[in-house]
Order: C-alpha cells, then sequence, then structure tokens
C-alpha cells in the first residue's frame, strides 16, 4: 500500500499533488490552444438540446454539490442559462418542477451515490435530458444518463475528494464556455482568452503545491482550534464551503463557509482571538469589500488566514499568515484558491493526529439512503 501511495504518506497527499497532471487529462483533447478551441463529444453530440435549454439544474452531494455551485456561476456568466442547484437528497423528494427542455446536470466522482441516481431517475421521468459528470467509467450514473463527460482523474481513494472536485470545475467551466460559444454570449476575444487561461492551469496548481511546507508549518498553530470560518465572495464562495468541508471532515474541526459578505449577519458574533477566519481574498471586483470584512474580523481579535493573489500587499499585510496564488481570470481563481485549504485541512488532520484518508463516520461512496 505504501508502494500505491507512490511514497506520499496517505492517499489524500498523493491526490492533491496529483492536481496539475489530472487537470491536463481531464483537459486534454477538450482544451485545444493550438486550434483555438474547446470540445467535449458530450455537448457536440447534443448541441441543439443545451442551446434550446430553458434551464438547467444541476444536481449532487458533498464536494460534488460544491463543484455544482461554482458551475452555476461560471454557466450563468458565460452561457446565460439560469441554473439551479439541488442537493439530490433534497430534489428526489420535493417533488420538483421539471421540464422537457430542462437540462439535468448529475455530477458524482463515483457515479453510485444513491441519492444522486435517484434525482437522475426522477429528472429522466419527467422527460428531461440528463448529463453526467462522473469520474468512475461504467458507474451508475453515466449508464443511466443521456450523455455526460467523464473526469479522467484516475482511483480516488482519500475520502476527503480533491482532484475529482478540481476536475468536476475544470469539466463545468469548459461546458459553461463551450456553450457560450455557441450561443455567442462569450465574444470570440474572450473565448481564446479563456481558453489560454485554461491551458496554464495546471502549471499554477503546480506552483501552489511549492507551498505544502510553508502551510505545514503554520497548521502546528491550529490545533487549538475548536471552530473556524471560511469566508470568500462570487466564485470563491463555494471554495469556502469545500474549505470548510475539507477541514470538517478530516481534522474534526467545526468549520462553516460563509459569503463574506454575510458575515455581519451572524458569524461575526463568534470571532474572537481562539477562533480562526480563513478568508479567500484573491484580486476580484470585491476585493476591497473582502478588505474591509477582514477589517472588521481584526477589529475583533480574529486570527486571518488568507489566500490572495501573488504581489497582494493589504490583505497580506492584515493577515497572521497567507498563501498566495498566481493571478487567472475570476472563473478560473477555484482551481487554485481550493488548492491552498485542501492542503491546510490536510495537514491540520496530520498534525492532530487524524486518520486522513479514513475519516470517521464517513463513506468514499454514500450508496444507500
Ligand atoms: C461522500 C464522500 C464525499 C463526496 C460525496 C458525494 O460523502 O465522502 O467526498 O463528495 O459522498 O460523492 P460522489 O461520488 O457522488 O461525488
Amino acid at each position: 500500500s505504501q508502494l500505491e501511495k507512490g511514497g506520499y504518506p496517505h492517499f489524500m497527499l498523493k491526490e492533491i499533488f496529483e492536481q496539475p497532471h489530472t487537470l491536463s487529462d481531464c483537459m486534454r483533447g477538450r482544451v485545444n490552444v493550438e486550434g483555438n478551441n474547446i470540445t467535449l463529444a458530450g455537448f457536440i453530440d447534443n448541441r441543439e438540446k443545451f442551446l434550446n435549454a430553458r434551464r438547467i439544474i444541476i444536481t449532487a452531494c458533498g464536494t460534488s454539490w460544491h463543484a455544482a455551485q461554482i458551475g452555476m456561476y461560471a454557466i450563468e456568466e458565460y452561457a446565460r442559462i439560469p441554473v439551479e442547484v439541488e442537493y439530490s437528497s433534497e430534489f428526489r423528494y420535493r417533488k420538483p418542477v421539471i421540464h422537457k427542455d430542462d437540462i439535468v446536470i448529475a455530477i458524482s466522482q463515483s457515479g453510485e451515490t444513491a441519492d444522486t441516481l435517484a434525482a437522475v431517475e426522477l429528472a429522466k421521468n419527467a422527460g428531461a435530458f440528463i448529463f453526467g459528470i462522473c469520474n468512475v467509467v461504467g458507474s451508475s450514473i453515466p449508464r443511466n444518463t443521456h450523455s455526460g463527460c467523464y473526469t479522467h482523474v484516475g482511483p480516488e481513494i482519500g475520502v476527503a475528494s480533491t482532484k475529482a472536485f478540481t476536475a468536476q470545475v475544470a469539466v463545468l467551466t469548459m461546458l459553461a464556455i463551450l456553450i457560450g460559444k455557441e450561443k455567442r454570449t462569450v465574444s470570440r476575444e474572450e473565448y481564446l482568452n479563456l481558453i489560454r487561461e485554461l491551458n496554464l492551469i495546471p502549471e499554477k496548481v503546480a506552483e501552489i503545491l511549492k507551498k505544502s511546507g510553508q502551510i505545514e508549518q503554520y497548521a502546528k498553530t491550529f490545533t487549538y482550534a475548536g471552530n473556524c470560518i471560511y469566508l470568500g465572495r462570487g466564485y470563491n464562495f463555494p471554495v469556502a464551503l469545500e474549505g470548510a468541508l475539507k477541514l470538517k471532515e478530516i481534522s474534526y474541526i467545526h468549520a462553516e463557509g460563509y459569503p463574506a459578505a454575510e458575515m455581519k449577519h451572524g458569524p461575526i458574533a463568534l470571532v474572537s482571538h481562539e477562533m480562526p477566519v480563513i478568508v479567500i481574498a484573491t484580486q476580484s471586483d470585491t476585493y476591497e469589500k473582502v478588505t474591509s470584512n477582514i477589517q472588521e474580523i481584526k477589529a475583533r481579535k480574529g486570527r486571518i488566514i488568507s489566500v490572495v493573489t501573488e504581489g497582494d500587499q493589504v490583505v497580506r499585510g492584515l493577515s497572521d499568515f497567507s498563501v498566495e496564488v498566481p493571478e487567472t481570470l475570476p472563473c478560473l481563481t477555484p482551481l487554485l484558491s481550493v488548492i491552498p485549504l485542501q492542503l491546510l485541512a490536510y495537514h491540520i488532520a496530520v498534525v492532530k493526529g487524524c486518520d486522513v484518508d479514513q475519516p470517521r463516520n464517513l463513506a468514499k461512496s454514500v450508496t444507500v439512503e
């Protein structure tokens, strides 16, 4: 088993470090810089369905649901189709309205999650077109959908999902851009720029991974925490949710993800010197606003760990610890900003002596309700 871990102490760390390769594998033959295009077979074969869709509903559980949230932001921004994101367990029982010209996208690493499979069946019976985004080839969900796209990241063994998440986000982003290009809601110039930037993502992820040692050092000061808050806005709000979930899953520290601006409607009451606040504050239209949230936390003596864009001065200066990520387009930041959060959760769990690959009470895939 040490051999299978390729020299890493845990599968989770191996899988985090595989991401430059898994993202390349996921985009290979799909994002083509020389040919200046994006192709997804599952889209091409069903082009009309996508172009005529009234609405897209994305259904998933756990980490896959967080990828779905990012997909919603990207599809609405680039493809201009209204999107709803549903927890499969709620969707399947709440008698949802589903139209024949709706597209239902089911996201599942394992392709076996019982609730997501049931959501697929429900939507199929209602006449919708079902598109799967799965990792395990030939699993139940891809066998029950009309079309789809595999993430191609290889087996994911660690219970806490990492490389499957980034690939799900990459697929959703490619899909959003491709629909947008076909609908002409994305200009030629934007399209070419998105392709160029997507292609740079794997090497940027590799840059961030070099900071693992630095994050490990910082993780040691963290073991005292009983609670943490993760804040982000826009494309980084779902990343905050995912960062909090990673920490909960493997370190058993209670953590909550929140949209940064909502902090003042509740979580700020919890801030004290005992509670670390992890803020994703990369460059964006809302950078200044996130900065003022950080100042409010500082005024209440909260500890701040930030994820910032390379060269950042202001947020860095306000933080107890910060990790830089390379600059990219807003829609692609989740692929970078989630990496330090995966590493942070991992190192904290290791310092606490937790069983990282097999956290208590959790299963890799939930095949029963
Ligand atoms: C379990 C796993 C999570 C995963 C979720 C959904 O809870 O522990 O890591 O995100 O199921 O799994 P799926 O295979 O459908 O993506």
